[in-house]
């Protein structure tokens, strides 16, 4: 169990060598279901980027992972955000807005908007919207209420490599 009156989590940009403690967390987080989503195809495709992509530990484990990925929206630039996972017992301390607020920073620092299948009651307070998304088409069956964007006024057309 995590204390949060102890809680002085480390984050890193992630490395290599996280990638089997990140498949196990995302395991825990969402189970075999993650691998059937349409986030999950444009993974396939796009673009890793590590440099955006943050990890947070606690005394070395890992509690928390946000993976970034470089696609296009219909010729445009931008940044995939996910997926966004927190260890069950480590959640509302804070811990899944640090790592969006981080690689929500880098991706701005680097100047591309950012993307992503979500939840707008929990993505909405880091600033993304529906709303400039209308025009998305993700490579699979989505709830188009659930296509955010932040750092746009508008993104449209099929999300590529
Ligand atoms: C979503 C998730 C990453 C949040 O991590 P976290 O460290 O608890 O995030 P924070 O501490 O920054 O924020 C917690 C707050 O968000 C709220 N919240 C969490 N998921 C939410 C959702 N889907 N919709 C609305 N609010 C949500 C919590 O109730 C909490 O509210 P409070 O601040 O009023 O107590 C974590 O719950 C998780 O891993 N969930 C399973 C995987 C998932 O759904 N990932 C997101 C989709 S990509």
């Amino acid at each position: 169990m995590i204390d949060p009156a102890e809680q002085a989590l480390a984050f890193t940009q992630e490395q290599p060598a996280d990638a089997d403690a990140i498949e196990a967390l995302l395991d825990h987080a969402f189970g075999p279901a993650r691998f059937v989503k349409s986030s999950e195809r444009v993974r396939e495709f796009a673009e890793f980027r590590p440099e955006m992509s943050f990890c947070a530990w606690d005394q070395g484990r890992l509690v928390g992972s946000v993976r970034m990925w470089k696609v296009h929206v219909g010729g445009t630039p931008a940044i995939f955000l996910g997926p966004l996972a927190v260890r069950a017992e480590g959640r509302k301390f804070g811990t899944g807005g640090e790592l969006v607020a981080r690689a929500c920073a880098a991706a701005r620092a680097a100047g591309y908007p950012v993307l992503l299948v979500g939840d707008e009651p929990y993505f909405g307070r880091f600033g993304f919207a529906a709303a400039p998304c209308k025009g998305v088409r993700m490579p699979g069956p989505v709830d188009q209420r659930r296509v955010l964007a932040c750092g746009a006024d508008v993104l449209a057309g099929p999300v590529t490599a």
